[in-house]
């Protein structure tokens, strides 16, 4: 995996590492957020099962090139399980295309509920994995011999073999409402859309002389996601101050902290854009970063 990673694409791994005695190895990112690809792939070796990548840093906005990883993954034998939770809601995101394994994605980035996502994964992989969790609906059939005193269990097919207990039936709905609207607004168009925001929210900021940001230059490789500091404030504050003007930005380690780690960065405000995003609003944004550059 990388050091760009969300929290929750390490901490499971580094839990189920130390159960499987298995060894994770964390590949280098750039000075400017872009990942190291050369190192990310001196790291594979036979004995690699799998790589895990965000498809989209959920600090930097980068989006990395997935399919040139599942590549050297599969060249040695390895599998792939990228995080989508910033990539599905804000690009056109192809399974087949990046050959990925596995994709695992967030409802409540993608105008869905929270305390639902989604697991895409290859159907023979699935077949293959046994459940992670027990209770009812995985199960095909329970039977109990008398004359041994021990229940016989048959697992379900998939995909109930991976949900035990009743579902989140409101939020599968929402989130499949969700999918819909963005796809009557077009993937393409989302992305073109956060892209011309992105561009103008960016000139714009270098207005401000005390303000730095932070990721690559280059833009053309990057979702909605600018993350910056103020010379001389905490990013909490600066957070703090926008929210006094109705603007929500976020602020802290964005549960990426060895990102922020190789970033140099005790941590940093970030802004971001989606479809109902406008450019008043950044310019708006944009006054009151001015406002701020003079506490
Ligand atoms: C890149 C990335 N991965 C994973 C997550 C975790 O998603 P969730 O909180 O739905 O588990 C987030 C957001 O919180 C994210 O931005």
């Amino acid at each position: 995996m990388s050091l760009m990673e969300h929290h929750s694409n390490i901490v499971p791994w580094e839990l189920i590492s130390k159960i499987n005695e298995l060894k994770i190895k964390y590949a280098k990112v750039n000075s400017d957020g872009t990942l190291n690809y050369n190192d990310f792939e001196g790291k594979f070796s036979s004995k690699t099962k799998i790589a895990c990548l965000s498809h989209v840093s959920n600090v930097s906005g980068v989006i990395n090139d997935v399919k040139r990883i599942t590549k050297v993954a599969h060249e040695h034998g390895a599998l792939v399980l990228v995080d989508g939770a910033q990539s599905v809601p804000h690009v056109r995101v192809d399974v087949k295309d990046l050959e990925m394994d596995f994709l695992a994605f967030s409802g409540h980035k993608m105008l869905g509920p929270t305390g639902i996502g989604v697991l895409y994964g290859k159907k023979e992989l699935f077949e293959k994995m046994g459940p992670f969790q027990g209770g009812g609906e995985m199960i095909k059939e329970v039977s109990f011999s008398q004359a041994r005193e021990q229940c016989k269990i048959t697992w379900n097919d998939i995909p109930w073999k991976f949900e035990a207990g009743t579902p989140n039936i409101c939020g599968g709905i929402a989130l499949m409402e969700a999918v819909k609207y963005l796809e009557r607004i077009g993937m393409t168009e989302v992305l073109r859309h956060e892209k011309v925001l992105t561009e103008y929210a960016v000139k714009r900021i270098q207005e401000c002389k005390k303000v730095e940001l932070h990721g690559p230059s280059d833009l053309s490789s990057k979702c909605g996601i600018i993350p910056f500091t103020v010379e001389g404030l905490s990013s909490h504050d600066v957070a703090l101050f926008f929210d006094t003007y109705g603007i929500m930005i976020r602020s802290g380690f964005h549960c990426a902290q060895p990102l922020h780690q190789v970033l140099e960065l005790q941590s940093s405000a970030r802004a971001s854009f989606y479809i109902y995003n406008t450019r008043e609003e950044i310019d708006r944004f944009v006054e009151v970063l001015k406002e701020i550059e003079q506490v």
